[in-house]
């Protein structure tokens, strides 16, 4: 008989989605029982899957074992007293969140290659005219950071015909894509790239990484598509290089404050669209199983895939 190990697990995030964790578990591995902070005894939880646990919160839980993310990115975890030192922090690595995104970039990029801003204007008006043509290989799209999500990204997009180059910190080797790395070698790509979209990992080194200083290496009328951190792109100096004429438009799903507050001059912007964090979301039935090899990896002791590096930032 495969007897498998009690494990309880700490759910921090939304109501709703501790009730489908619930179910999935108890369907998937009824071994591993879910609470959350409410009905939980601390001392007795062993692994947590969080977003955005607050500063200190998991301190509280004297015997837990490590951390599993409920989504890709893991700078949250990353902030100073959120996960106590010792603990790993394992990320989540699913085929579905990088289709999802494939989904949604090349919906903002096919907003712009095919001019449905300037259709959609003309419809109000029921103006029947051809905007403008640019063939797909007229376009080069500059994606920065080509990992696990941008690679699945760059991939679907050459399927338009584009011209797609892509940038990391390490040297990579894509099929199709022509690869980039370090900072000369950004310089160099960002001079030919009409659309660049920002799916990086969010580090000492990528923070506002889209700033005055590279927003004017892109050739003037380009379009900024930002589905990685809100910490990447400097924000006034996108507005400034947008309200300059410099910039064309910025789809963007990830802001600096979330949610975007109030008074934030991207909500009126005309040339702004605004995504509230929603480009890739987490598939309980698709992560379940990694999730659930996670747990047992650290309440076992041993290393579980997709564990990060601190010291890397991801
Ligand atoms: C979403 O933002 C994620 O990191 O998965």
């Amino acid at each position: 008989m495969n007897m498998k190990k009690n494990i309880n697990l700490l759910y921090y995030w939304d109501a709703e989605g501790y009730k489908s964790w619930q179910k999935i578990f108890s369907e998937k591995a009824p071994e591993i029982k879910v609470f959350n902070k409410d009905n939980c005894i601390e001392d007795d939880i062993d692994v947590a899957l969080v977003w955005l646990p607050p500063e200190g919160f998991l301190k509280k839980f004297q015997n837990l074992k490590g951390v599993i993310n409920l989504g890709q990115g893991v700078d949250h975890l990353l902030k100073p007293g959120v996960v106590p030192d010792k603990l790993p922090i394992i990320r989540l690595v699913d085929e579905d969140m990088s289709k999802q995104m494939a989904g949604w970039v090349s919906l903002q990029i096919l907003r712009e290659t095919c001019f449905l801003n300037d259709y959609l204007e003309q419809q109000k008006n029921k103006i029947w005219k051809t905007v403008n043509f640019i063939p797909g290989n007229n376009w080069t799209i500059g994606i920065l950071g080509i990992g696990a999500i941008g690679s699945h990204v760059a991939k679907s997009l050459t399927n338009f015909g584009y011209k797609i180059k892509g940038w990391s910190k390490n040297k990579k080797n894509i099929q199709s894509v022509e690869c980039y790395s370090g900072k000369e070698e950004l310089h160099k790509m960002l001079e030919d790239c009409n659309i660049l979209v920002c799916l990086l990992p969010l580090t000492g080194e990528t923070k506002h990484i889209i700033c005055k200083e590279t927003l004017s290496l892109l050739p003037k009328g380009s379009t900024i598509i930002n589905a990685g951190r809100g910490g990447h792109v400097n924000e006034t100096d996108l507005l400034e290089m947008i309200n300059k004429g410099h910039i064309k438009n910025a789809y963007l799903d990830v802001f600096e404050t979330e949610p975007l507050p109030e008074d934030h001059s991207f909500w009126e912007h005309k040339s702004v669209y605004v995504w509230p964090h929603v480009s890739a979301q987490t598939n309980t039935l698709t992560s379940i199983d990694q999730i659930v090899n996670a747990a047992r990896c650290i309440t076992d002791g041993l290393e579980a895939p997709n564990q990060i590096n601190r010291s890397n930032g991801y």
